[in-house]
Order: structure tokens, then sequence, then C-alpha cells
């Protein structure tokens, strides 16, 4: 029989600037082929644009960005993001990027648990972008799933029993305990089915962190949905997993994945900075 080997099995041909290349199927790109530390133009940003859209998540590595090129990274998506939940960790005199630190003292980490971003609020974040400049000699990886995926892997069924539905997204859920006393967090209900406004697709859109009930059943009935739901975005079938190594990006959509970062590096250090940008009223 012929055996046909294909010469760059995972790139994706139609860009003619960057390199292009799927991690899986499913979810992840990595992208190369760009200096982000110097200035690129709009035919760059438009393909980088393209390769998120595309793959939900795309990774680049050797970026070392000072936060003047972090911030022009960022208006590539759109203007910043600045949630009120991230005020603790701000850089002084850079409302937009958080600090994102894990050392021997710490007590918790970012995002340790499946979710998308902010979604307790009621513009969240339509992207993030983490750029790390240390990272632990083993370990502190990020896992990514895609929500696309989690949406039509649901039987029709269960399809139609969600679509319509509404959850709250409560920054409490997420954030109390760890936000100064007396702040007033976010709450608000979104769409389970939500549809993203580039692509057109449907994603499901509750996650652990931050989503605490269906509306408009009965709380017995929500527990058992979010239970099935939160263990279902967790099918190894709709992820890809990053390891990181120092200046490297990772910029993912909100609106259609979901991430969780693994802290199995204590008391390892690992640092870096995130810039969120601002997202659409989930439909
Ligand atoms: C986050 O959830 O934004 C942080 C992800 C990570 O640190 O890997």
């Amino acid at each position: 029989m012929e055996t046909v080997v294909q010469d760059r099995p995972h790139a994706d041909g139609r860009y003619a600037l960057l390199k292009v290349e799927r991690l899986n199927p499913t979810i992840g790109a990595y992208v190369s082929g760009v200096d982000l530390t110097q200035p690129y133009g709009e035919d760059v940003a438009a393909e980088l644009r393209q390769a998120l859209a595309d793959h939900m998540v795309i990774f680049l590595r050797d970026q070392p960005l000072d936060f003047a090129a972090h911030r022009r990274l960022a208006a590539v998506f759109g203007e910043a993001h600045v949630a009120p939940s991230t005020k603790p960790w701000r850089v002084p005199g850079f409302d937009e990027i958080t600090k994102m630190h894990a050392d021997h003292t710490s007590k918790y980490v970012a995002g340790e648990d499946w979710h998308s971003d902010m979604s307790c609020d009621p513009q969240p974040p339509m992207g993030s972008i983490l750029y790390l400049h240390t990272i632990p000699p083993l370990g502190g990886d990020t896992v990514f799933s895609s929500m696309y995926a989690a949406w039509d892997a649901l039987s029709d069924r269960m399809r139609a029993q969600l679509q319509g539905l509404t959850a709250t997204h409560d920054g409490v859920k997420a954030f109390g305990g760890l936000v100064p006393e007396g702040m007033t967090l976010p709450c608000t209900s979104h769409p389970i089915a939500r549809t993203h406004p580039v692509t057109g697709r449907k994603a499901l859109y509750v996650n652990r962190g931050f989503t605490t009930r269906i509306d408009g059943v009965s709380e017995r009935e929500s527990e058992a949905l979010l239970g099935f739901l939160f263990e279902h975005v967790q099918s190894p079938m709709f992820q890809c997993r990053f390891t990181w190594s120092p200046h490297a990006i990772a910029i993912w959509d909100n609106r259609c994945g979901q991430h969780m970062a693994i802290w199995d590096y204590f008391p390892q250090v690992r640092s870096g900075y995130r810039i969120q940008i601002k997202g659409e009223t989930p439909v």
C-alpha cells in the first residue's frame, strides 16, 4: 500500500506572513514568523486575528515583551478591558496590565479551575494575552478547552434543552475572599449557548470558576445540569495543553474557550503579565 507522507501536516497554508501550526485537529496553534517586540503592520495584525478566530488559542515563543509591546499586541485585538476585580494585582501606572505571579509565599494562583475570564462581567473580555517571562523548571502548563467542540458534542436533545436558557455568573465565586473587603463584584446572567460574533459558531458558555446557577429552573435541576456540563467541558477531546518557555505568549478567545492554570510547581516562581481585551454582551 502506498504511504502518503505530508510535508508539514500541521501547517495551515492560508497565511501569507505568519507560520501557523496546529497542535491538534480541535484547538490551538503555534504562531511564528513575527517579532512582536518590533512594530508590525496591519497585514500581520490581520493574520494574528485570523489565527485566533481559526484556532481559539495561539501561542508564540521567544517574544520578550515590555509593557509598550504588550499594549501594542493587545491593540491588535481591541481596546483593553479593565475588570474591577483585577484592581489588587494591577501594575502601577498601567491599569490594564495585571501582574500574574506565583512563588513560595503564594496561597493560590489565578485561574486554578476551569473558567472563561471574568464571565461575571456584563461584557466579559473577548480575549486575554498572557506573557510569562519567568517559568518554573517543570510544570506550570495551561490547559485550554474548546467550547465549540463541547457544544457540538452534546446531543440534539441536550442542546435543545439548553438553548434559550441563561445562567448566573458571580464574581464572588471566583474572587470572594481574595479582593479587599467591601469591594462589590459583578454578577450577571448570560446565555448558556452563545454565538461567536466573528465565526458565527455556537459555544457552550458556563464555567466552574464563575457560574453559580442556571436561571429559571429549580436548584436541584440547576445543580445536576451544571455538574454535568462542568464535567463535560473537561473532556481531553476538546483540549490542548501549553508548556511555557520564558518569554512565551498565549492569546486566547474567552468567547469560545475555557482554560485552567496548573499549579504543580510550588514553591517555584512563575511570573508575567496579562492584558484582557474588551468584549461584547454575550448573545
Ligand atoms: C488565567 O486564568 O488568566 C491565568 C492562566 C495561567 O496563568 O496560565
